[in-house]
């Protein structure tokens, strides 16, 4: 069994040496604070520069060498080129060199082993007691920091600095970085913890499956996002839109009960009262339908607003969505969204609301997929709906949502 505390990380059946090594694995961290004055033996610095030459390169290429500086006068010059300043308080530096060596045909993997070597030396660093921080980003910018640490060494031509690291003991406590948690990175079998089965499962339902799914419980559920980056995507051949005209009201009506919104027509005819009428004339530019060849509506969606507030001009709500029960699974849903979406968009709305429930559960993948996520409110107090649908479709979007069994040992954020 695996546990795992802010302090460490134990797997049972573990040798002592094995556990101590996972100590350091997880106890190592990025420090950007003061360090120490005190100088690091070179007997340390040979061992933490022998952990690095000793890590992986591609086809054994070795393309990684290695300086460390700890002399005080060679350290003042280096220092005085990084700015803004980091690590400079550090009694000694790695400086990680790197050459562009062809590994076979037109693969190179100088990055690879020099990445592979700097983390073996930052584990050396702390299982020795000391702290570092992998400063690339930092010296490799435009004003190319590294070119004039390396001219400082004499680093030949060919040879590029590509690092540095500070070595000494900390004067202050590391920061503790934020990771997402395990089960929203690392999985079992298959790409967001789904197994092939559940994936294949999704996707025959999403091709056949009646989009109303009576067998569910019934939560409300409620999506939010911003209206960017909205794919366009084209009704199948044959079907066309038509924005809605006087008297589409019989239709919008039929559509939704087919699709089970509604169980009577009563029930349409009162939805239609509290929701659109009055506003016809807004209805057409915001309710769509999707006609079929033989010109019968099969689908309808509405870009409106929240009815229960005044229209801001900048939240948008997608309303009623439905597809009738024969022309399911022929691929409206998708488009006839997006077509709303982008309409409420090129309105001027910056964002929309899309209330939608359990029962209708593929409409919500789709919702998901297009970069839609729960409203906080609406996730807390429909947790067991958004639990459903994280069940249903494996959306690496809900992880939060996912059963115990499903979300590994480390769900709580950070590893120490
Ligand atoms: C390729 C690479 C470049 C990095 N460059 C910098 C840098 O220039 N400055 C810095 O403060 N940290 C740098 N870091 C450290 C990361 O910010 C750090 O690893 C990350 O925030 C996670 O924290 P942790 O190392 O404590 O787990 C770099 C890390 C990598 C892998």
């Amino acid at each position: 069994m695996n546990t795992e505390s802010r302090r460490g990380f134990h797997t049972d059946g573990i040798t002592e040496e094995g556990q101590a090594c996972l100590d350091v694995i997880f106890s190592r961290r990025s420090y950007r604070g003061k360090y120490r004055p005190d100088p690091v033996p070179r007997e340390h610095l040979d061992a933490i520069l022998r952990a690095g030459l000793s890590a992986p390169s591609g086809c054994n290429r070795q393309t990684v060498s290695l300086i460390a500086v700890d002399d005080p006068t060679l350290l003042a010059r280096i220092r005085a080129v990084i700015d803004p300043p980091a690590g400079e308080t550090a009694p000694a530096v790695i400086c990680v060199l790197s050459r562009r060596i062809i590994a076979y045909r037109d693969r190179c993997f100088a990055t690879q082993d020099y990445a592979a070597a700097i983390e073996n030396m930052l584990l050396a660093i702390t299982a020795l007691g000391y702290r570092s921080c992998w400063y690339e980003g930092h010296i490799t910018d435009t004003d190319r920091i590294c070119d004039r640490i390396a001219g400082i060494l004499d680093v030949p031509e060919g040879t590029e600095l590509v690092c540095v690291l500070p070595v000494g003991i900390a004067e202050e406590e590391a920061r503790l970085p934020k990771k997402k948690p395990f089960a929203e990175r690392a999985w079992y079998n298959g790409f967001g913890g789904g197994t092939e089965r559940s994936r294949m499962r999704v996707a025959q339902m999403l091709q056949k499956y009646h989009n109303h799914d009576s067998r569910l419980p019934y939560y409300e559920l409620i999506l939010e996002g911003k209206l960017t980056d909205l794919p366009v995507m084209p009704l199948p051949a044959g079907y066309r839109f038509e924005n809605y005209r006087d008297g589409d009201r019989e239709a919008w009506i039929r559509i939704e009960r087919s699709a089970k919104e509604f169980s009577s027509w009563d029930e349409g005819e009162e939805a239609w009262r509290k929701y659109y009428e009055g506003h016809e004339e807004e209805l057409k530019k915001r309710m769509f339908f999707v006609v079929n060849e033989q010109g019968q509506k099969a689908a309808t969606a509405t870009a409106f607003y929240d009815i229960r507030s005044a229209d801001d001009g900048v939240n948008g709500m997608l309303h009623w969505v439905a597809v009738c029960a024969e022309e399911q699974g022929k691929g409206l849903s998708k488009p006839l969204i997006l077509k709303a979406l982008h309409t409420m968009k090129d309105s001027g709305y910056t964002r929309a609301v899309i209330p939608t429930q359990t029962t209708t559960w593929l409409a919500c993948k789709v919702y998901l997929d297009l970069g839609f996520r729960p409203v906080p409110r609406n996730a807390e107090r429909s947790r067991k709906g958004w639990e459903l649908i994280r069940s249903l479709t494996w959306h690496p979007a809900l992880v939060e949502f996912a059963g115990a069994e499903e979300k590994g040992p480390d769900t709580e954020g950070t590893l120490l």
